[in-house]
């Protein structure tokens, strides 16, 4: 098989890519680890920035999105029983929008079915050669088949535990990593949302969210020690905490219903770089990780994508390789601003085990300024909305 390019996971990344791709006319093959229904079996976040959603937009996937997505023009920040809202349209032109991840990556796969785009499910032992020439070959196997593919560059969309990042090698790759002493237990109840906005709550006994899929479905998570298991919690329990770390006005209202699904994640900050070599190029979770306090997971890997197609876009048009000689330096500068703020958030929101009561006054203060500085609301609003390309 030769084709132009080769995508190596059919997460949001790779299928976002994909579709692109396919209608700019460079042709590219996905290569999946899994099958889409596993694919489509994962919980995650639900916040898109403006850049996203612009994304969806051009890639002709965005009709769902538009009828039944929520737009937010703020949130709500709590301290103990103290809240107060930060609203992001006092201070940069931008909404978010509240459609889930599972959603999103649906729409792709049905996109690129419709294309009639090709996608290799169930793939094992991908192997990338040539990295450093022209024509890198990309070998798998498929139902025991062995498939060798030829072409020209290979995205690495097969984020944190995938192989790609593992082709760059030791003596030039740079990993920076920091794991939060801490865990999110996640809940998704058919329930009404306890309110409009999210809610990120920062209360003594530890962070929680009240976040959303939709008007019947509600998603809640509360800090939980790193070594804890989902059978610790019965949903009882779960609800019980939760109410405990959120404002009364809130917590009297919350209207509580059985688990639909219940899953513990940790959280860590990671970078590689660079976030290319050679004719690869990393994408998304393959290159970096953010706690999902600040819902950026999927929104970076939404920037990353758009710097690389922009960059093989020209390739082929232009014969001009000059984006893609410059894609790591140019998505690094926003993936470092984007792990500031999310560590920025998780550090202002969550307890820490090791905090003395100095750090945790520290805390306090720094989210009292927040809720009474335009200037601290300003800076959270125009990064939680999303920086520009
Ligand atoms: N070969 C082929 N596919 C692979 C391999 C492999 N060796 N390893 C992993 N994959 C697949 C996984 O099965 C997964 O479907 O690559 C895909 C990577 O998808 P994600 O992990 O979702 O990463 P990404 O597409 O970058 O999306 C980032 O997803 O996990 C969330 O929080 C994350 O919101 C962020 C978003
Ligand atoms: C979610 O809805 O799952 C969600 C929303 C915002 C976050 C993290 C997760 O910051």
């Amino acid at each position: 098989m030769r084709v132009q390019v080769v995508i190596i996971g059919g997460g949001p990344s790779g299928l976002l890519l994909g579709q692109l791709l396919h209608n700019a006319g460079i042709d590219a093959v996905v290569l999946e680890r899994k099958t889409r229904e596993y694919v489509l079996g994962r919980i995650r976040a639900g916040v898109l920035e403006r850049g996203l959603v612009k994304l969806m937009n051009d890639a002709g996937v965005a009709d769902r999105l538009k009828q039944e997505s929520l737009t937010h023009h703020g949130t709500v920040i709590t301290r103990n029983d103290d809240f107060f809202d930060v609203s992001f349209s006092n201070f940069v032109d931008a909404p978010v929008t509240v459609y889930g991840q599972t959603e999103l990556t649906r729409d792709l796969y049905d996109a690129r079915e419709s294309a009639g785009a090709v996608t290799l499910f169930n793939v094992s032992d991908v192997v990338i050669t040539d990295l450093k020439g022209k024509a890198p070959t990309v070998t798998c196997k498929q139902g025991g088949e062995a498939i060798t593919i030829h072409c020209d560059y290979v995205a690495g969309c097969d984020g944190f535990h995938g192989v790609s990042r593992q082709h760059i090698p030791e003596s030039v790759r740079q990993e920076y990593e920091k794991v939060y002493p801490f865990g999110w237990l996640g809940v998704l109840s058919e329930t009404p949302p306890v309110h409009e906005e999210l809610i990120y709550a920062s209360s003594d006994r530890g962070f929680a969210l009240c976040s959303m899929r939709n008007a019947s479905l509600a998603r809640y998570y509360v800090q939980c020690d790193i070594n804890d298991r989902v059978d610790n919690w019965t949903d009882q329990q779960f609800w019980d905490e939760l109410k405990k770390r959120i404002p009364a006005a809130f917590a009297d209202v919350l209207e509580t219903g059985p688990s639909i699904e219940k899953s513990i994640a940790p959280l860590r900050s990671f970078v590689c770089e660079p976030m290319q070599w050679g004719r690869l190029f990393l994408c998304g979770d393959a290159a970096h990780i953010v706690p999902p306090t600040g819902a950026k997971g999927l929104n970076t890997a939404a920037s990353d994508v758009h710097y690389l197609f922009e960059a093989l876009k020209l390739r082929y048009k232009e014969d001009d390789e000059t984006a893609l000689n410059q894609y790591s330096a140019k998505a690094l500068s926003r993936v470092w601003k984007v792990e500031r703020f999310s560590w920025w958030m998780t550090s202002l929101l969550h307890r820490f085990p090791e905090h003395s009561a100095f750090d945790q006054k520290i805390q306090s203060a720094e989210i009292d300024f927040l809720k009474r500085s335009d200037a601290a609301q300003a800076s959270m609003a125009i990064n939680y909305v999303g920086l520009p390309y």
